[in-house]
């Protein structure tokens, strides 16, 4: 049987694969109903009709209640009651036990907020049945109690926000168990006591919001942290250390009653916002504080600073807010904060010999110096010396300001590869031929996905410090590829495994935990696949800004590496072309059917086919939904998809888009040669059309890399030539499915095979157990 009787399949075929449609599993849908029920039917859930399709339909979705699926479970759940409506507790048949008893039967939840809703009692402690859990939200119910030692089962969690609560007690040490914790807002409760000791061990904190509760006492170093704002306390009296990285300092309105640390403020270039206003702070005030660069926001107001102020001390370019009331400094205001436009300046009650404006009015001067005697306080210092090291640091780029670009792979770099053996292994693989039905079904693509020995780490969450770790803090010299949109880092986990990590500067609207899901999903022996993700919190209001997708690192070499630009020793044998085809094929498979939604429309390209140290080929750029959403919103074009993201499911054959690159993919494979324009691949289609109808194999042969060409059985050639001429036909409904590429392919390599051996009589293959090789087996080391 020769390859024609195979084409007439493929050009009838159209089995464009749909995204699967699998409703949620009755039982979570049973859970959700009875979670409303639990929460006496609140109006928010008013959507929610016995027949809602909680994974798909779109109706019931509302801004303040909706869920997320993967497949056909839960993965988000937000409720968010009405705040207008001054939410108030729920009635006293309400169970928050019998509520987390039913919210633990969603075992795959990742993100929940439940706010507003009423809810009294406890916290449970079975909230650690969500083991799953990164982004819990809580805020304005009535929880009351302790914080359950529960909780610190949660590997996962990264958020934890429980504003405007009741909760009380202390703040318990073993939050320091969870290695993840980046954000802690517990504003607005009844936490009393000192801080524990430990909070200076929890490396990925990043964010701790403790204001208007009840504590007292020192806090303990918080070097870690960039945001921290602990107002409406008892805290101090000594001002906390702090890292040089903090972005956001709030301590209003307690009991510090020590100096500033001008040095240690005088290195925190970062710092934005500093707010000490209402404690009693004495002591000189460090006019440098002025002059930080990232300086916006700083209020001193109500505490019982001194010093002279010189009329020509700098400020920062940032700042738009001053307040320096109530306080007893002396001296001229900086003309710095007089002559600015946009900036708010307020400076009344102190003893400043000011021209202009009187609404600010001031005490005479002896008052201040009496009172600065008063606290034991020698006043006249004069400005320290204005921030040099400031000035320094002012040029350092904020490793938070990266963005996004389109391909997975900006700069694939071509790596001095260790001698390639070439494999030998690899043509053998090759004859694994699959079942043709096997093919066809379904089932074989769960096979495929469920393949969990990839040869590469389990899928996690990392925190921004393991990343800072594995780049040198997102070092220059990390840097792989940028254009004007975004950048990409190499780097090294602490276990050694080598990295790619993208950065994502994540719009406020995006759901961007939707694609988590499916990005956490990318992982296939033929795709640059995904290890994890990181968030990055704002600092205002701790929602993520960022997001870090590490990936694979993969660097042997592309594709064409291999075939038209390779060197003898490592250019691909003609078997080795199509197994490799093959393995590209198996890829675009996957992304087409594997995950759910499907990727299409992947511009996929022979130089983003990488190949490992095993010489299997992996797609190293593909059509991820947040990539290409963000560059909607903030490039034009660009490497990645062609087509707006929220159409590429609707293009219709999106799918057979995908087919027409590997057609132009192929078409290099065969011919050997780089292919470069639409023109070229005009010229090719019209040669491989005559070469297919010659009668000898010769004008065939011809056409195939002269590299490979002896080796070739015509049976191959002629299929793969077929399979590729199926490939770029004009009509996207006229090329085949990426099934019977894969059908096609197989049986190419199979007579190729064959012919090889029959011709060489290669002793090992008789004994090969074709049939089980490890093509789609464990990557082995
Ligand atoms: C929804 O289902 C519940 C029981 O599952 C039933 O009591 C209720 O009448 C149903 N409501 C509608 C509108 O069908
Ligand atoms: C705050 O804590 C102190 C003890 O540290 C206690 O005396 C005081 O009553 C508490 N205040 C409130 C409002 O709970
Ligand atoms: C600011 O002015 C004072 C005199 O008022 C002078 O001694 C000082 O050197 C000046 N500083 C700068 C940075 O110009
Ligand atoms: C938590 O929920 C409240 C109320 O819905 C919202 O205002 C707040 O922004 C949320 N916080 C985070 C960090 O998502």
């Amino acid at each position: 049987m020769g390859g024609h009787a195979l084409l007439i399949l493929l050009s009838v075929a159209s089995l464009a694969l749909l995204p699967g449609a699998t409703p949620l599993q009755p039982s979570q849908a049973w859970s959700l109903f009875k979670l409303r029920q639990l929460l006496g039917d609140p109006p928010v859930l008013g959507t929610w009709h016995n027949y809602t399709d909680f994974c798909y339909g779109g109706d019931y979705k509302t801004a303040s209640a909706f869920v997320e699926c993967y497949e056909d479970s839960v993965t988000q759940l937000h409720i968010m009651g009405d705040p207008g409506a001054g939410a108030r507790p729920l009635p006293a048949t309400f169970s928050i036990d019998a509520f987390f008893t039913t919210l633990s039967r969603l075992p795959d939840l990742k993100v929940l907020t439940l706010t507003n809703l009423g809810l009294w009692g406890p916290l449970p402690g079975k909230i650690s049945r969500l083991q799953k859990l990164e982004i819990v939200n809580v805020s304005s119910n009535y929880l009351y109690g302790e914080l359950p030692r529960g909780l610190s089962q949660l590997g996962s969690l990264q958020t934890l926000v429980a504003d405007h609560n009741m909760l009380g007690g202390k703040l318990p040490g073993w939050l320091k168990d969870m290695p993840l914790l980046a954000v802690l807002s517990l504003r607005n409760n009844m936490l009393q006591g000192t801080l524990p000791e430990s909070l200076k061990d929890m490396l990925s904190l990043r964010s701790l919001v403790l204001a208007s509760n009840n504590l007292s006492g020192n806090l303990p170093d918080l070097k870690n942290l960039q945001v921290i704002d602990m107002a409406n306390n008892a805290l101090g009296p000594k001002f906390p250390r702090l890292g040089r990285k903090v972005a956001s300092v709030v301590l209003a309105g307690n009991k510090f009653s020590d100096g500033l640390p001008a040095d240690m403020l005088a290195s925190c270039y970062l710092l934005e916002r500093l707010d000490v206003s209402g404690n009693r702070f004495v002591g000189p005030f460090p006019a440098a504080l002025l002059s930080l660069p990232s300086m916006e926001y700083l209020s001193i107001a109500g505490n019982r600073f001194t010093g002279r102020l010189s009329g020509n001390a700098s400020c920062g370019e940032n700042l738009r807010f001053v307040d320096l009331s109530s306080n007893l400094l002396t001296g001229s205001l900086p003309g710095c904060l007089l002559a600015a436009p946009g900036k708010s300046v307020l400076f009344s009650a102190n003893c400043l010999s000011t021209a202009g404006d009187d609404s600010q009015s001031q005490h005479p001067s002896p008052f201040c110096r009496n009172q600065a005697l008063a606290v034991g306080i020698v006043p006249e210092q004069g400005h320290k010396k204005s921030g040099a090291k400031a000035g320094v640091v002012a040029g350092i780029v904020l490793v938070g300001a990266l963005v996004v670009s389109a391909a997975v792979v900006f700069v694939v770099r071509k790596a001095s590869a260790p001698k390639a053996r070439p494999a030998r292994r690899l043509v053998e693989n090759a004859s694994s031929a699959y079942p043709s039905n096997l093919l066809a079904d379904a089932r074989y693509i769960s096979q495929t996905v469920k393949l969990g020995a990839l040869g590469i780490p389990a899928y996690r969450s990392f925190s921004l410090v393991e990343l800072e770790a594995a780049t040198d803090n997102f070092q220059v010299s990390s840097l792989m590829g940028q254009d004007a949109h975004g950048q990409m880092y190499r780097g090294r986990l602490s276990n050694g495994t080598p990295v790619t990590i993208r950065s994502l500067k994540v719009n406020k609207s995006q759901s961007f935990t939707r694609h988590i899901e499916m990005i956490s999903k990318l992982r296939h022996r033929h795709l640059v696949s995904a290890l994890g993700h990181c968030f990055q919190y704002n600092l205002d209001d701790s929602t993520v800004t960022h997001l870090y997708l590490v990936f694979e690192y993969v660097h042997n070499g592309n594709l064409r590496g291999r075939i038209s630009q390779g060197t003898e020793g490592r250019r691909l044998s003609w078997g080795q072309r199509i197994s490799t085809a093959i393995g590209v094929a198996k890829g675009i498979q996957f992304l087409h059917g594997g995950i759910i939604p499907g990727l299409f429309a992947n511009n996929l390209k022979i130089t983003n086919i990488l190949m490992d140290q095993n010489q299997v080929p992996k797609i190293g750029s593909y059509n991820i939904p947040i990539l290409s959403e963000t560059m909607k919103s903030e490039m034009q074009g660009g490497a990645g998809s062609k087509y707006p993201p929220d159409r590429i499911c609707r293009v219709p054959n999106g799918d057979k888009i995908d087919m027409y690159d590997f057609g132009v993919i192929l078409l290099e494979v065969i011919s050997g040669r780089p292919i470069s324009s639409i023109y070229e691949v005009e010229m090719m289609k019209e040669q491989l059309q005559s070469a297919l109808t010659a009668q000898g194999p010769s004008k065939r042969s011809n056409l195939v890399d002269p590299a490979v060409s002896k080796g070739c059985s015509d049976d191959s050639m002629r299929t793969v030539m077929e399979v590729c001429l199926g490939c770029l036909a004009k009509e996207p409904t006229q090329r085949p499915s990426v099934e019977d590429v894969l059908w096609n392919l197989q049986f190419a390599a199979q007579v190729q095979d064959g012919s090889r051996r029959s011709s060489e009589e290669s002793p090992l293959s008789p004994s090969q157990p074709h049939a089980q090789s490890a093509h789609d087996s464990p990557t082995h080391r």
